[in-house]
Parts: structure tokens; C-alpha cells; sequence
């Protein structure tokens, strides 16, 4: 039996056992009473009666340890021209320091902490610092709009937000408290205190009485020490898309947290304490909570923090610099930014300028990695990549060549096998198990493995109803896929109206529902369609209420607008066609998934519920109007 196959099945037969091993590389303030409580299907617990604190294991260990001086955070900004090394014990200064501001405004233990801030080391700071002291933060991805700021700071209830004045992105000026002023203005719950980081690019206008700025908190402070939380207190709400306008908070825990995070930098990404990892994302996100922030300080690693893009910040060579000027060993990005850069530097002329021998691994995750994307990725490279798949939900990859334990022959289109604790299966519509090469529903046998979601966040009906009732004893992924003859995985997509935009995930539900409260519409659709750069792009199909004769261009115009202003430019909508009714069922449920084929190009056969077929031909030249459903040979 291979290595693999043997801690595989150590982690499926004795789960109990398996994390408890990998609990040791966690310091604990109190060990558990046991390591998993299933009592109460489906709401699993690990590490229940253990105490520990997870700043203390990202930070104030490795200083007792020695680490002090090593480098914890590079900020690597281009877009501001600013390259800074923070220690292990600078940061610990910081956010010791930071958490005793949070302190004097009354935030303790339990308390949410909403943070809105680009990628500096400040919002890394403010996380610790949460962690720290018991707070809950939630971090709300900065390319958000104020109505979907609002929603999250409803549903989270901070007594504080942790803010900044502003970003850049690429070249643009962003300023952030505008947008937190009209969230707050519109969110029916009002956080007391602000708290701002004034940047050098702007200077924000502070509310007297409402808002501090950061240096003020900090200038004034004392460090505070951590305090111990239960294995099974929240570290952080996370908010994601679902099928609706509403979005989930997935809960994550302390103590699963912390050992599934650092069991998987030594065993899945091969990186160990003292070497260099970088996520290529955005703390907004959950690789960023995960990969930038927590994975690599709880592993003692250096960890980059970087505020620009694979390409334009200044060119298609970003990432060959930041590997080569920091010593990257491990690279971990979405598929796209790959696209973009191959996009711009097809024969990878720009990589020829650095030397990346310390560099060991590409990890990509967020979206499917494409044959394509793959093969062009390993032709410039000659390393590992490696395509691996995860969910906000589970907060740490569910398949992958998991390269500290046994590397296994890449198959292009496949994201390998999975990872030890979790028990992947492929089932039919109506709960069957299917074969190799059968494509069906990707579901995981409970219970799911340490650090993924306990439950939502104040919504443990909706947990149950979203992921645990459609197949009792099994998790649903909302993902299909199949695996073949030798185990490895394959992930085709969502299965629900979930789309995935640039590795970002976007609700199509929201962005109905955005387009429905334009006045002239009378019924709308949006489907995800294929895009060569970023993987799916949205497409509105919009029926006009009866009398109204706009042109298509300028309702499309507004619609845009309304799309961007109500969840923000990352929704990356820009295209919108009129259409004289939606294809439905004869129960009146519209067929997105039909759409979105034929908007693909890709073949279709017309649904036997369908209430009208021939709709489906005026859809068709819809799409083409606007550049889709080209047929494929
Ligand atoms: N604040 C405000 N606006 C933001 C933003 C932020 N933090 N992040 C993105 N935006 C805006 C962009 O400026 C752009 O606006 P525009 O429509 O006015 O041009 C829009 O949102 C879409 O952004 P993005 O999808 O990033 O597109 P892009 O064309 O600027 O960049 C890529 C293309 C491929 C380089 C980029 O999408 C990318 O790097 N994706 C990787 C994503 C990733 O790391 N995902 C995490 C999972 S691993
Ligand atoms: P998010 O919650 O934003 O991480 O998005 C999760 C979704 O992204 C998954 O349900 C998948 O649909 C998709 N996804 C993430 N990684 C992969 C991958 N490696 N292959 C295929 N799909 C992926």
C-alpha cells in the first residue's frame, strides 16, 4: 500500500485518531475531552473541551520558539511602490497592540468585528488581533458594494468595523470610506466605532464621535495577551454566495481550524516552518483567510502578502518578480490569473528575466484548472501544477496531489485525489452511487474533517437545508464531477446557480434580483457563460414589462450600472440582452442550465418539461446578438 492510500485510510477508518496525531503540532491551553463529538448529526464538533488560542499559535509560539526575528508577512505592493518585511515579533507587536485598542472600545469575547480593507498588513493585523482577544471578525472582500457590505454587517452585527481610506487597483483610486459610509447608511444594524486606516494615497473624513483613525487606537494601547477560547468558538464569519441574494455565513471554529490549516501546509503544499508561501488572492476571500493569514503563521512560514494582479502591476512578469525577490517555494493562485498572463505573454518572454530556483510548486484552485491553462502553465514551468478543489465551506482543499505525502502522476483536468479526511463520493439525482466515469453529484460522507463549517452563521436550519438534507449523511458540494478507474477526481462545475467569475463565486440569484427592481423589467435570467479569460462571465436575459419600448443598448446601460452599484464591479457584468419570454417549465421554473448551453455553443436537448421549445430558437439568436452561442464543431 502506498503512503497515501495508507494515511488515507487511516483518516476515513479512525478519524478520531488521525486528527488527534495531527492536534500535536497545536499548542493547547487545555487538551480536549474528545476529539469528535457526533451526537448530534449534522452538527459535528471537534476538539470539544479543548482551550486554545489561535493568534497564540500564529504568532506569540513561534517568538517562544525562536522565530522572532525570522520575516512573518512581505507586503509586496506594487501599486504603491512599496516592498516591507514584518518579523514575527513586530507583528506580534502590532496585533497585541491592536487587539488592546479593540479592547478599550469594548470588544471581547463573542463579539463581531467587521473588517473592509484591502490587501495591506493592517486588515492581516486586524484578523490576529480578533483572534487574539475571542472576537469573531468577518471580513467583507473590498471589491464589494455598499448594499452587499450592508447585508453582511446585518447579518453579523459588529460592534466595530476596521476600515481604510483607500486602494488602488492597478491604477485606479478607490476610496473605501465613501463606500463604508453609504453600508452603514443602509444596513438597519449600526456598528458603534470605526476604525480607520489612513492611507498615504488618501486621507479619509472621519465622522467625530463614530470613527477613529488606527494610528489613534494604536498610539494610545496597551498589548494585551491572548485570551483562551473553546476548540468550538467561532474564529470568523465568512459570507459567500448561495442561490439567493442573501448570502451564507459559513461559521469557522478555533480548534479544527488550527489543526486542519497546519496539518495541510507540511502535508498537502509541502511547505514547512521557515520557507516562503504565497497566496495570490485576497484576505476578502477564503484562500485569503486561509493561505495568506492563518496557514502559513500557524506553520511558521513567511507569508506574502501581495496588493496587485498577475498582469498590469506593471506587467505579465508580477509574479515570476515576487517569486524570485522573496524566495517563493510555493505559489498557490486561480486558474485566470494564469489565463491573463498567458494572454499577454504567450511564449513567457518576461519569466526569461528571473531565476525561480527556489520555487517548487504551483498550487491552483477557484475554478477548474483547464487542460489548456494546465499544459501551458507546466510547458513555461517545468515544475508541479497542480490543480486542487476546495470550497468557502470547507475552508482547505478536498482533492489534491497532496505533494508531502506522495506525489502522483498528474492527469490535465483533474484535481488529483482526495485529501485525507474526507470521504468523496459520486451520486445520482436520487442518492444512487455511481461508478468510475459516471458523472453525478460530488457529495462527502459525514463527518466532514476538522475546520470546515460547524454550521451558518445565527442559520442552522439553512445549514441543514443547503448542504446536509438532500442526501442524509452526506454533504452536498453543489459541485458535479466524476472519478475515474484510479481514483482521481474530476470537477465539472456548480450545479446549482452558483457561478465562478475570475475564481471569484457570484450568486446569479443576487444579481436577479438586483435587475428585477429596474423598472421597465419584468422578468429576468442570468446565466454564467463561458469565457476563455475568466472561466464564466455573467449574461442577463431580461423580458420587458408590456408597453415598454427601450433600446436594448441603453437598458443595458442602466442595468450594468445597477449591478455594479449594488454588488460591485467584481460581478464583472457587462453584457444584457432583451428577450420576449424565458424559457420555463410547465411549473414556471426558468431553465438556466438550458441557457447556459446554448449560450456555450455547446449541444442541448430540449427538456421534456419544457412549456414552449420554440423560445428556445429566439434565446439562441439573442445570444449570438451578443457574441455567444457559436456552435462548436
Ligand atoms: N476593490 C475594488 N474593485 C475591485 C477590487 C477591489 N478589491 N478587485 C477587483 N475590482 C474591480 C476591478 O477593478 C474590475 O473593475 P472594472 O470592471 O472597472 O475593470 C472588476 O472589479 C473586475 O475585477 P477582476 O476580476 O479582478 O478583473 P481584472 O480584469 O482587473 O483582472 C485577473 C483580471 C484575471 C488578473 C484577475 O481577475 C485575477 O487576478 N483573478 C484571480 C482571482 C483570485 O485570486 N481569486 C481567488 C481565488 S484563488
Ligand atoms: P469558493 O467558495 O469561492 O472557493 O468557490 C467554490 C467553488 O469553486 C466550488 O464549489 C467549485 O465550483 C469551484 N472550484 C474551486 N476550486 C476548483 C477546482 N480546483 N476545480 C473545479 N472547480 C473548483
Amino acid at each position: 500500500m502506498g503512503k497515501y492510500q495508507e494515511i488515507y485510510q487511516n483518516s476515513i477508518q479512525d478519524p478520531e485518531d488521525f486528527w488527534a496525531k495531527a492536534a500535536e503540532n497545536i499548542t493547547w491551553h487545555r487538551k480536549w475531552d474528545k476529539v469528535l463529538d457526533a451526537s448530534n448529526p449534522p452538527f459535528y464538533r471537534w476538539f470539544v473541551g479543548g482551550e486554545l488560542n489561535t493568534c497564540y499559535n500564529a504568532l506569540d509560539r513561534h517568538i517562544e520558539n525562536g522565530r522572532g526575528d525570522q520575516i512573518a508577512i512581505i507586503y509586496d505592493s506594487p501599486v504603491t511602490s512599496t516592498i516591507r518585511r514584518i518579523t514575527y515579533n513586530d507583528l506580534l507587536d502590532q496585533v497585541s497592540r491592536f487587539a488592546g485598542g479593540l479592547k478599550t472600545l469594548g470588544v471581547g469575547k463573542g463579539d463581531t468585528v467587521v473588517i473592509y480593507m484591502p490587501m495591506i498588513v493592517q486588515a492581516a493585523v486586524a484578523m490576529l488581533a480578533c483572534a487574539r482577544i475571542g472576537a469573531i471578525h468577518s471580513v467583507v472582500f473590498g471589491g464589494f458594494a455598499p448594499h452587499e457590505l450592508a447585508l453582511r454587517i446585518n447579518d453579523a452585527k459588529p460592534k466595530v468595523v476596521v476600515s481604510a481610506s483607500g486602494a488602488v487597483e492597478v491604477k485606479r483610486l478607490i476610496e473605501y470610506k465613501p463606500l463604508l459610509n453609504k453600508a452603514i447608511e443602509i444596513a438597519s444594524h449600526k456598528p458603534e466605532k470605526c476604525i480607520i486606516y489612513q492611507r498615504r494615497l488618501v486621507d479619509a473624513e472621519l465622522i467625530p464621535g463614530r470613527d477613529i483613525s488606527w494610528n489613534e487606537i494604536m498610539a494610545k494601547a496597551e498589548p494585551v495577551a491572548c485570551e483562551p477560547v473553546q476548540a468550538t468558538d467561532p474564529l470568523y464569519i465568512l459570507y459567500t454566495s448561495g442561490t439567493t441574494g442573501k448570502p451564507k455565513g459559513v461559521v469557522r471554529d478555533n480548534g479544527g481550524h488550527a489543526v486542519a490549516l497546519r496539518w495541510s501546509l507540511e502535508n498537502i503544499y509541502d511547505t514547512k516552518p521557515g520557507e516562503v508561501f504565497w497566496a495570490a488572492s485576497d484576505v476578502g476571500w477564503v484562500v485569503g483567510h486561509s493561505y495568506i493569514v492563518y496557514g502559513p503563521l500557524l506553520t511558521g512560514c513567511t507569508t506574502i502578502l501581495y496588493e496587485g494582479k498577475s498582469v498590469g502591476t506593471p506587467d505579465p512578469g508580477a509574479f515570476w518578480r515576487v517569486i524570485s525577490q522573496h524566495g517563493v517555494k510555493t505559489l498557490f493562485t486561480a486558474p485566470t490569473a494564469f489565463r491573463a498572463i498567458k494572454k499577454e505573454d504567450p511564449h513567457g518572454e518576461y519569466l526569461k528575466k528571473y531565476d525561480l530556483s527556489n520555487f517548487k510548486y504551483l498550487f491552483l484552485a477557484g475554478e477548474r484548472l483547464d487542460p489548456d491553462t494546465y499544459h501551458w502553465a507546466y510547458n513555461l514551468l517545468k515544475k508541479p501544477v497542480i490543480d486542487h478543489w476546495w470550497q468557502t465551506e470547507t475552508g482547505w482543499p478536498i482533492t489534491a496531489n497532496c505533494m508531502g505525502i506522495e506525489s502522483f502522476p498528474i492527469k490535465p483536468g483533474s484535481c488529483t485525489k482526495p485529501v485525507p479526511g474526507y470521504n468523496v463520493q459520486i451520486i445520482d439525482n436520487l442518492g444512487k452511487k455511481l461508478g468510475p466515469k459516471e458523472e453525478g453529484l460530488v457529495v462527502i460522507k459525514l463527518p466532514l474533517p476538522p475546520g470546515t463549517l460547524p454550521t451558518l452563521w445565527n442559520a442552522d436550519e439553512r445549514f441543514v437545508e443547503s448542504y446536509m438534507k438532500i442526501f442524509p449523511g452526506y454533504y452536498f458540494t453543489s459541485d458535479g464531477g466524476f472519478i475515474d478507474e484510479d481514483g482521481y477526481v474530476y470537477i465539472m462545475g456548480r450545479v446549482d446557480d452558483v457561478i465562478n467569475v475570475a475564481g471569484h463565486r457570484l450568486s446569479t440569484g443576487a444579481m436577479e434580483e438586483v435587475m428585477s427592481q429596474h423598472e421597465d423589467v419584468a422578468e429576468c435570467a442570468v446565466i454564467g457563460a463561458h469565457d476563455s479569460l475568466k472561466g464564466q462571465l455573467p449574461v442577463g436575459l431580461v423580458v420587458l414589462k408590456s408597453g415598454v419600448t427601450r433600446g436594448e443598448e441603453e437598458l443595458k446601460k442602466e442595468l450594468v450600472q445597477m449591478i455594479r452599484n449594488d454588488i460591485g464591479p467584481i460581478a464583472c457584468f457587462k453584457q444584457a440582452v432583451v428577450v420576449t419570454r424565458l424559457p420555463k417549465t410547465r411549473s414556471g421554473k426558468i431553465l438556466r442550465s438550458t441557457m447556459r448551453k446554448i449560450a456555450n455553443g455547446e449541444p442541448y436537448s430540449i427538456p421534456s418539461t419544457i412549456d414552449d421549445p420554440s423560445i428556445l430558437r429566439e434565446i439562441e439568436e439573442a445570444l449570438e446578438r451578443i457574441g455567444y452561442a457559436k456552435k462548436k464543431d
